[in-house]
């Protein structure tokens, strides 16, 4: 049974993002472009995916492992030529249908994909460009229809005429297409264009003098906008972030203003969770249902159960359990594991760390490569000293413990089930548990110190002055 394929270019140099990044890399919401087209194609239903590498091979090749099978094309020599480098491939998809969509233009959807190829597979056609209408036509291909309502041919701007200049039904670059009809078209294509270039869009021209029937499926103008240059990518991005927010909104996300939140299309937030200004969820969160996220968060990568509360805080690679309460200003680092109702306040940072349920990292603390238990109690300004310079070592809080304040604690060291540390304790021995360390020199009070040293002073402070 011969399987559908998808070949996605990535080979052009991007010029215009004046960048050391490949164009295909340049992030929408901070997600890579080439990211964006190989989800899509993966959700339409298609696994094996050929990327087409060329500038920057290195990069992307680096970006893609064990996603793709990537082909090289060595010089960049137009579209129909970077899809040529694909054609030993397409060999082994012979009686299947092979989709060709563009690394720089991100926002296809998958149901759009999808319902082209299946346009493209009822009516038998030999392919099926992906066109969109619109007031502005600059730049893109131009379709040319027949008599019959079927493509005659793809102009692109650069050889269009006038009249043709005013065609507004433009290439959105996304392409179904019968691997049997494909193959031989694409070593049919010659360069004999205004930019002497092998065209990919040629191919509907030379199947339909041949008989074939090439088809269009009339997608939104908005999924088939790429980018060439930064501004391009912001449009992109302000277009991704509106459709994004509006559809958390529409699912019971409450978001009361806008500005300054953007969502990544790859996290999840359950209903009644508020989104409040400057927050940036990005890569894959999980949010749940009625926490407050902001003002001012951004959580990378992170899971957040239900009914928690992150105000101006930054959570990457943690997750945090029903109930927690972070910030404001704590910072979570990869690791980090709050169980239910933990309380993370300000100015404290976790890494690599599990904090038991109920337990309270208020103010001002480090804690790094640490199990606290539950019911735990550290005071302000308490720090693990997880480091020698070399080596990590973990440290152990059982439950039900209470860290003085300004504690330090060096690790590898334990504190026993209900432990207490006394205020400013520098502890480097494990403690029992139910005991008190105290690891600190004991106070001693001069009486009187004070105001002799004042006399003292200010005698000498008057023989000066005379
Ligand atoms: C192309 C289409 C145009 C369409 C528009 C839609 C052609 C000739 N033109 O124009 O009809 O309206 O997209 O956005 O196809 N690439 C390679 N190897 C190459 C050349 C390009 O891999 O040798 C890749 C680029 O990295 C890019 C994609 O192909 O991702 C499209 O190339 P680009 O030069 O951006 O084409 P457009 O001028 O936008
Ligand atoms: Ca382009």
């Amino acid at each position: 049974m011969p399987v559908n394929c998808a070949v996605i270019l990535a080979a052009g140099e991007g010029k215009r993002m004046k960048s050391q990044k490949a164009k295909v890399l340049q992030e929408v919401l901070f997600k890579p472009m080439l990211d964006w087209v190989i989800d899509a194609v993966h959700a339409a239903g298609i696994e094996q995916i050929y990327v087409v590498t060329g500038h920057n091979r290195e990069q992307v090749e680096a970006h893609v492992q064990g996603r793709v099978t990537t082909v090289y094309q060595a010089q960049q020599l137009g579209t129909g030529h970077a899809v040529m480098q694909a054609a030993p491939m397409l060999e082994r998809h012979r009686g299947a249908n092979c989709l060709v969509l563009y690394g720089d233009a991100p926002l296809f959807s998958a149901a759009t994909l999808q319902a082209a190829g299946a346009h493209h597979e009822e009516n038998h056609l030999a392919a099926t460009v992906i066109t969109a209408f619109t007031t502005d036509p600059t730049g893109y291909g131009r379709i040319v229809r027949d008599g019959n309502g079927l493509i005659q041919a793809i102009v692109e701007d650069k050889d269009a005429s006038e009249e043709q200049k005013r065609i507004s039904e433009i290439n959105g670059g996304a392409y179904w297409f019968s691997v049997d009809a494909l193959l031989p078209a694409l070593a049919a294509l010659r360069s004999n264009n205004a930019q002497e270039e092998y065209y990919l869009t040629d191919v509907p021209y030379s199947m339909n003098f041949k008989g074939q029937k090439v088809g269009a499926y009339v997608a939104p103008f908005a999924e088939t906008a790429g980018a060439n240059d930064r501004y391009q990518l912001f449009k992109l991005n302000e277009a991704a972030r509106k459709a994004i927010l509006t559809n958390h909104m529409n699912a019971g996300v409450s978001i009361p203003c806008r500005d300054g939140v953007m969502i990544g299309p790859d996290v999840t937030i359950g209903q009644d969770t508020q989104i409040l200004p400057g927050t940036i969820l990005r890569g894959r969160c999980v949010i749940g249902r009625g926490c407050v996220i902001g003002p001012g968060s951004v959580l990378t990568d992170s899971t957040v159960g239900d009914e928690c509360v992150v105000n101006q805080s930054q959570l990457t690679q943690t997750t945090l359990e029903a109930g927690v309460t972070v910030g404001p200003f704590a910072h979570l680092r990869p690791g980090t594991h709050a169980l239910e109702r933990v309380h993370i306040g300000d100015f404290v940072e976790v890494k690599n760390s599990t904090v038991g349920a109920g337990t309270k990292l208020p103010h001002l603390s480090y804690i790094g490569d640490s199990d606290v238990g539950a019911g735990v109690n550290c005071g302000c300004g308490t720090v693990t000293a997880n480091y020698d310079g070399r080596r990590k070592f973990r440290t152990k809080i059982g439950d039900g413990c209470f860290v003085g304040c300004h504690t330090c604690l060096v690790a590898p060291v334990s504190l026993g089930e209900g432990a207490y540390t006394a205020a400013g304790s520098v502890v480097t021995d494990d403690v029992p548990g139910g005991a008190l360390a105290v690891a600190r020199s004991r106070q001693q009070v001069k009486p009187g110190w004070a105001d002799e040293r004042r006399a003292l002073t200010e005698e000498k402070d008057g023989q000066k002055g005379k």
